[in-house]
């Protein structure tokens, strides 16, 4: 029997070029793993009126991890005019599958390593190498709406906080309403992963990045439990800083920070701002993290004007591989791959478009792969 088994979730577009890409470098280390493929995405949508199938979540439960390629989403009204005629009209409703895994599993860690490589036209300097911890299932992210505002709950917010009461005049069908929800235990777990990351692979600094100046609750918490929790770590320094500064310090001196850890909108938004630093979608890795499961994924999505092409980088994919393998355990592999894609990058010779050549996905995992 295999060491491992791990779920292929392809999916859409070029999901299914980098899955492709990663197969053969899977193949060439020899990981010691059983996989099966899974399915998910528009298709399963448009189909079954399930872009998660019930069969996919029964299969991840069987693996280790999965290894995640990219899907195709669309509004809502889009949605529900590509679904098969038999099934429009039946109550489905489009949830991203990506955003349901990290419910259902309980991933709560996203972890988003932004590192640029020597020889990278793309990068925005060559010495930035920082870490993204993003709290991946609470937050403004937690699903909790309302439009229109039910009077209830109006009532009970003009109750209970003399702030609610300039908006008390406001129509309910003209009042949206989003909570941002975070408990202590999910700021103490993301800030906890920040600094074990940082212990185990040397950086010295965290920062936690929120903005308790003004969104005092929710923010204010993740601040507090940092500095609680920063306190274990004598070797590691915290850092404080606002979101908003935060964007120009990135783009200032982003070599001056390692490890960053944030909230779930926070978090998305300047682990897309890091990703561009290194190169963009075509570098951007990152791994979506449970107590008991995991599931890996580069931050692009299906692209689907150059799906079946083999265009596109498969940089990202690849070192989304690594991540996967340093989470295995397999830290020796990991660094062997890591080594062979800088190594590729480093060189100069197989690029993708992005990098201004002409190669294929498929030719630059090859590339890869001859060095492993
Ligand atoms: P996208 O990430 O798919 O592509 C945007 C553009 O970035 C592409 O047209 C291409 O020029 C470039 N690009 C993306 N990946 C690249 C790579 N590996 N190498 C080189 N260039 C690359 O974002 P877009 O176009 O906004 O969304 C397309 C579809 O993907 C939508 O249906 C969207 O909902 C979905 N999506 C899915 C995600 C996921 O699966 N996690 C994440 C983001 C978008
Ligand atoms: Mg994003």
């Amino acid at each position: 029997m295999a060491k491992y088994k791990i779920a292929l979730l392809p999916g859409d577009g070029i999901g299914k070029d980098v899955m492709d890409a990663a197969q053969i470098v899977l193949d060439k280390l020899g990981l010691d793993a059983e996989y099966t493929q899974g399915d998910i995405g528009w298709e399963f949508w448009c189909r079954e009126g399930d872009p998660l199938p019930k069969r996919t979540t029964e299969l991840l439960r069987q693996t280790d991890c999965a290894l995640f390629g990219a899907i195709t989403s669309k509004p809502k009204e889009e949605a529900e005019a590509e679904l098969a005629p038999e099934l429009k009209g039946k109550g489905f409703v489009y949830a991203s599958p990506i955003v349901r895994l990290r419910q259902e599993f309980n991933l709560r860690t996203n972890l988003r390593p932004c590192k640029a490589y020597k020889g990278n036209p793309l990068n925005f300097r060559d010495d930035i190498d920082i870490v993204v911890f993003r709290e991946n299932t609470e937050d403004l992210y937690a699903g909790v709406e309302f439009h229109p505002l039910p009077a209830e709950v109006m009532e009970t917010l003009v109750r209970n906080n003399k702030k609610m009461k300039r908006f008390e005049s406001v129509p309910l069908e003209d009042i949206a309403v989003s909570l941002r929800i975070n408990t202590r235990q999910g700021c103490r777990n993301i800030i906890r992963d920040s600094f074990e990351y940082a212990k185990k692979y040397g950086y010295k600094t965290v920062t936690v990045v929120e903005k308790p100046n003004v969104v005092r609750e929710t923010s204010g918490l993740m601040v507090r439990e940092a500095r609680k929790i920063a306190a274990e770590y004598p070797g590691i320094e915290l850092w404080e800083a606002n979101i908003d500064a935060m964007c120009m310090w990135l783009i200032k001196n982003p070599q001056d920070y390692g490890v960053l850890v944030t909230s779930n909108l926070f978090g998305d938004i300047i682990s897309d701002l890091c990703a561009q630093l290194i190169g963009g979608l075509g570098f951007s890795s990152s791994g979506n993290i449970g107590d008991n499961y995991a599931v890996f994924e580069p931050t692009h999505g299906s692209a689907p004007k150059y799906a079946g092409q083999y265009k596109v980088n498969p940089m990202a994919m690849l070192f989304t591989v690594k991540l996967m393998l340093d989470w295995l355990g397999e830290s020796r592999m990991a660094e062997r791959l890591e080594k062979a894609c800088a190594g590729v990058i480093a060189e100069g010779v197989v690029r993708t478009y992005d990098m201004g050549g002409t190669n294929t996905s498929l030719d630059v995992a090859s590339a890869v792969a001859a060095r492993l």
